[in-house]
């Protein structure tokens, strides 16, 4: 029951780009991933206090989240938070399309509960939230959230909640310095003043933000990922080398920057990282305080690179 307050690390985790493992990956990410791999980022997550692990049905067609449960095998279920999503682009024709996706989710992560359920996008904002309720009564569900919805929607889910005595707990949307729509929507202010927990997603921009990037060495040749950003990343070099230096002024990396700049503005990161040697870098961005006149001068470049990122799942806020 949602009696129990959200409590999160300072960065969630997040798993789309491990729907590529494996051989039934789609391909979104063109990453190589192996389960050794991903154990190995587990452990070391695990014990670095990160947590909270962030999936959906639709990543990986599934994949996601079963190579994820895979990877946290032998942890006792109280040790981390699963995080994962209902995407009404792929609801079934049943009674009940949402605790039916959820039961698909929970088989493959094989446990009884999530710990935060969202709804990914805001297809049919008064269709889809009233079946949350159950969910929450039965315990199935611990918290909720919406992705994707901008302020009205997100309003109007948390109306529908709230006459069932719950609430909107979190908000996850695209958020990082290429890309602050929710922030000039005011529904980062909304989060702050309403007690929401703000998670950002593509805080690294599927890894543009990493300064690993460049023209002269591109992202993965045929992924989905080297389609959106291989073109931009000419306009985005002045921003990452500027992140480069910040970073090693304090042993730390561009990513490591990114990380601490969404920090920073009082959101949670959801990090989708691949490596094990990612993990280490979350520990730097937490440890790592920007002054606001770094902030700024982010920022003041990210926006002189004038790109729009906005992934094609997304609506304007
Ligand atoms: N609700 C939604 O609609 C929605 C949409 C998108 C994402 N999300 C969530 O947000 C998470 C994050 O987004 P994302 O995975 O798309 O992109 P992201 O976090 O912006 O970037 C992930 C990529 O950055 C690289 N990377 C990760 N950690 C790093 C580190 N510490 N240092 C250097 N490079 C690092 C990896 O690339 P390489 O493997 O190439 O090194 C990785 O694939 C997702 O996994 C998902 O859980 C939600």
């Amino acid at each position: 029951m949602t009696s129990k307050a959200l409590t999160v690390p300072a960065v969630a985790l997040g798993t789309w780009a491990w729907g590529d493992s494996g051989e039934a990956g789609d391909g979104y990410f063109g990453s190589r991933l192996s389960g050794s791999g991903l154990r190995e980022v587990v452990e070391k997550a695990q014990s670095s206090g990160f947590t909270l692990w962030d999936t959906a049905a639709v990543y990986g067609s599934g994949r996601s989240e079963t190579v994820l449960a895979q990877a946290l095998t032998g942890y006792d279920r109280s040790a981390y938070q699963l995080s994962t999503k209902f995407t009404p682009q792929i609801a079934g024709d049943g009674d009940d399309p949402v605790a039916d996706m959820l039961a698909q989710s929970l088989d493959r992560m094989r446990t009884d509960h999530v710990d935060l359920y969202w709804i990914h996008n805001p297809a049919d904002v008064a269709r889809w939230t009233p079946l949350l309720i159950p969910l929450l009564k039965n315990g199935t569900v611990r918290h909720v959230g919406v992705s994707n919805h901008n302020m009205e929607e997100i309003a109007l889910a948390d109306r529908i909640l709230g006459e069932a005595g719950f609430r909107v707990e979190a908000v996850q949307n695209h958020y990082s310095l290429l890309y602050r729509s929710s922030e000039r929507a005011g529904i980062l202010e909304y989060c702050r003043e309403h007690d929401v927990r703000f998670f950002s997603y593509m805080v690294l921009e599927q890894g543009a933000l990493t300064g690993r990037y460049s023209p002269s060495h591109p992202m993965p040749e045929g992924s989905s990922r080297a389609a959106v950003y291989n073109g931009i990343l000419p306009q985005l070099q002045a921003l990452t080398d500027r992140m480069g230096t910040i970073g090693e002024d304090r042993g730390a990396s561009a990513a490591d920057v990114a990380t601490a700049w969404a920090v920073s503005k009082g959101t949670t990161p959801i990090i989708g990282v691949t490596k094990a040697g990612h993990i280490d870098g979350l520990v730097r961005a937490r440890g790592i305080e920007l002054a606001d006149e770094e902030v700024a001068e982010l920022e003041a470049l990210a926006d002189a690179a004038d790109v729009d990122t906005r992934g094609f799942w997304e609506h304007e806020m």
